[in-house]
């Protein structure tokens, strides 16, 4: 194992016989469909892999860990050429890296990080997690102007790279506005339902009136949420200012119809950069940078949302 990993390490000594994308078999361990923007994720992934005419195995790992740990030691024993893993949460990777390294099977993340030795992987594609939450919080913070404001937070999965940076990311950004305090943070497991059941729970121990802003790990919990503060008889985007990331759809739906106020955009196109580096690893042995970095990019109710709505409904959210 010691050899090969630091094989995989010195990024590296490998040599592998130039492979073609059409000759490659490719293992793709995705986390569930908890999201819009999951869901995205895999059309994208599929078609790039399609339009590359690479043989892509998909394992849907409903949000289970165990699930993704079994993908992975399937795609092993079936000698795939390289494997992408979007990781639900970040820690217990370890012993699953060392196998595929033992293979000589390189690891490619998709918009999660791991807390694992980074020899371990050849390569991360993601957004700047932490930057997402603070461009959320800095938004906020100018919005408010000094006025006092009591925040909600819907954070993402527990244990996930997301949940734990954008919630790093928004505390910075908010960090110094003495006028803005997180009142209420609990998980919503990025889902839209529980967004609604949480925020509901939120709106009941608060009290209507006494929330001034929702804070969400992503667009999905938001649009839940939205409902919720609709049955209680508030108008979202007006009596509590709804941010959140991912950009999708629906959110800049919300955003033209006045019922949310902005969004981080997250692009589903994680698999182009990484099967592009991948392609480039495996013909030549060229080493990406360890971590490829996406955009984000901030939307408000100064951009044409219905026209990005538009664009963006039938990309596969
Ligand atoms: O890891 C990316 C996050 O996972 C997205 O923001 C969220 O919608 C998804 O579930």
């Amino acid at each position: 194992m010691t050899f090969k990993r630091t094989l995989l390490a010195s990024v590296f000594a490998f040599a592998p016989a130039a492979v073609f994308a059409a000759d490659l078999t490719i293992g793709f361990s995705q986390i569930g469909s908890e999201s819009g923007w999951r869901a995205a994720e895999t059309t994208v992934t599929k078609q790039e892999a399609e339009k590359r005419g690479i043989d892509l195995k998909f394992a849907d790992a409903q949000q289970k860990q165990e699930n993704q740990i079994k993908a992975i030691r399937s795609f092993i024993a079936q000698g795939v050429d390289a494997i992408l893993i979007a990781p639900v949460v970040a820690t217990g990777w370890d012993e699953v890296l060392e196998e595929a390294a033992d293979a000589e099977i390189p690891v490619v993340l998709l918009d999660r990080t791991v807390d694992a030795d980074k020899s371990l992987y050849l390569t991360a594609v993601t957004s700047d997690l932490v930057h997402e939450g603070k461009v959320a919080g800095e938004w906020l913070a100018s919005e408010m102007n000094g006025a006092d404001c009591r925040i909600v937070e819907l954070q993402g999965t527990t244990g996930s790279s997301p949940a734990i940076d954008r919630k790093a990311g928004f505390e910075q950004g908010i960090a110094g506005h003495d006028n803005l305090q997180i009142v209420r943070s609990q998980t919503g497991d990025f889902t839209r339902a529980q967004g609604k059941v949480v925020m509901e729970s939120f709106l009941k121990a608060e009290g209507a009136g006494n929330i001034c802003a929702l804070y969400a790990h992503n667009d999905d919990m938001a649009v839940g949420a939205i409902q919720a503060i609709k049955e209680a008889g508030l108008k979202p985007g007006e009596d509590i200012k709804i941010v959140a990331i991912d950009a999708v759809p629906d959110a800049h739906k919300a955003i033209a119809d006045g019922e949310m106020n902005a969004t981080i955009e997250l692009t589903p196109n994680m698999a182009g950069p990484a099967l592009d580096a991948l392609e480039k690893f495996l013909a030549d042995g060229t080493a990406p940078e360890k971590w490829i970095q996406t955009e984000s990019k901030l939307f408000t109710s100064a951009d044409d949302n219905l026209a990005i709505f538009n664009e963006k409904k039938d990309l596969g959210y």
